[in-house]
């Protein structure tokens, strides 16, 4: 085994760029986090950079307004990691990309770029409803800027994020189990592929060196963490040992109801939409070369079961 790549994380302050510096760190890597001179006196930030620090990463100044000190940052490393956030209810900063590829593409060292994606693979998403498909198809603008550029690249679909997930029992607007009633989305049978968090940057760091990954799309579904919303709240039943009382809503309805939100709202319900009425995370079959579970079986990952005594 030959010496580890360094790896650049970018948005590692974020809510999976944070597990990123933490896996790449404790896979080994020389490691290195971009720090923005724009997050100013953001002092949670400063303090989680220098936890970084202290903990074996380098901080590198570098802005997106700033070209050459982007060309600096990637410059340092073998492979760039990007988790720039992409949920519309926190922030959605997915094409500010493109000035990191040029940036990746004046320096010409970089022997591999992750984009920021770690969720539904938007090649499947060509016909994602409005408004929720800005998210893939910009996704996708990032992933032509890549390949144009002959940029080695994986892909890591991540599937649902376990906290927004498992923690509402697949409700949207909600991310803490209700202990009284739940409502059904449809008839709540869909199967949906949930993932710890912390286990996506694992898997992530896994695939870094791995020539299995380079040019692929790599996915994430953990084999016991494909559930549909019935079963994941028979499990929490059985664990406060009280069953809960529960409605549905048509996708009609929902559909309606989407209508009456904010746009950040209606983004994030047309992806609830897609996953838990139509299972689109799971209606089509995946090759075990590209299924991070199978390629890392010493990984051993968190099941939705043990995510979900958290909130017990
Ligand atoms: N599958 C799922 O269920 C799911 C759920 C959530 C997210 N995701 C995906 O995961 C990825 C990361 O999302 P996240 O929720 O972890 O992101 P986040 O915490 O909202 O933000 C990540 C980082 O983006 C950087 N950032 C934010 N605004 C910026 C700006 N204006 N300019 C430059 N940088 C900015 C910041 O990094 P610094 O301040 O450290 O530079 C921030 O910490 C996205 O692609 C998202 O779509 C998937």
């Amino acid at each position: 085994m030959g010496v580890k790549s360094r790896i650049l994380i970018v948005g590692g302050t974020g809510y999976l760029g944070k597990r990123l510096v933490k896996a790449s760190l404790e896979q080994g890597h020389e490691t290195y986090v971009l720090h923005r001179p724009e997050i100013g006196v953001d002092i949670e930030k400063i303090q989680l950079l220098l936890s970084f620090k202290a903990q074996g990463a380098r901080l590198v100044s570098g802005s997106f307004d700033n070209h050459e000190s982007l060309v600096e940052a990637v410059k340092l490393v073998d492979v760039v990691i990007c988790a720039i956030s992409g949920v519309h209810i926190r922030s959605h900063q997915i094409l500010l990309q493109l000035k990191l590829v040029e940036a990746m593409i004046e320096a010409g060292n970089v022997k591999k770029f992750y984009p920021s994606e770690f969720g539904t693979d938007p090649a499947t998403m060509e016909n994602c409803i409005e408004p929720g498909r800005i998210t893939f198809d910009d996704k996708m603008v990032v992933r032509k800027a890549i390949e144009n550029a002959g940029i080695p690249y994986t892909y890591i679909s991540a599937n649902c994020f376990a906290g927004y997930f498992v923690g509402g029992l697949y409700q949207p607007g909600q991310i803490l189990p209700s202990r009284d009633s739940v409502l059904l989305l449809g008839d709540g049978n869909q199967k949906v592929i949930c993932v710890d968090e912390d286990d996506i940057a694992t898997y992530t760091i896994k695939s870094v060196d791995d020539p299995r990954a380079l040019n692929k799309s790599l996915y994430i579904r953990p084999p016991q963490n494909i559930l549909s919303q019935n079963e994941v709240i028979q499990l929490w039943e059985k664990h406060i040992g009280k069953k809960l009382k529960k409605s549905s809503i048509s996708k009609d309805e929902f559909l309606a109801m989407k209508k009456e939100q904010d746009y950040a709202e209606q983004v994030g319900l047309t992806h609830y939409y897609h996953v838990c009425y139509e299972g689109c995370l799971a209606n089509f079959e995946v090759a075990d070369d590209v299924e991070m579970s199978k390629l890392y079986p010493e990984v051993k990952y968190t099941t939705v079961e043990d995510y979900l005594k958290r909130y017990i």
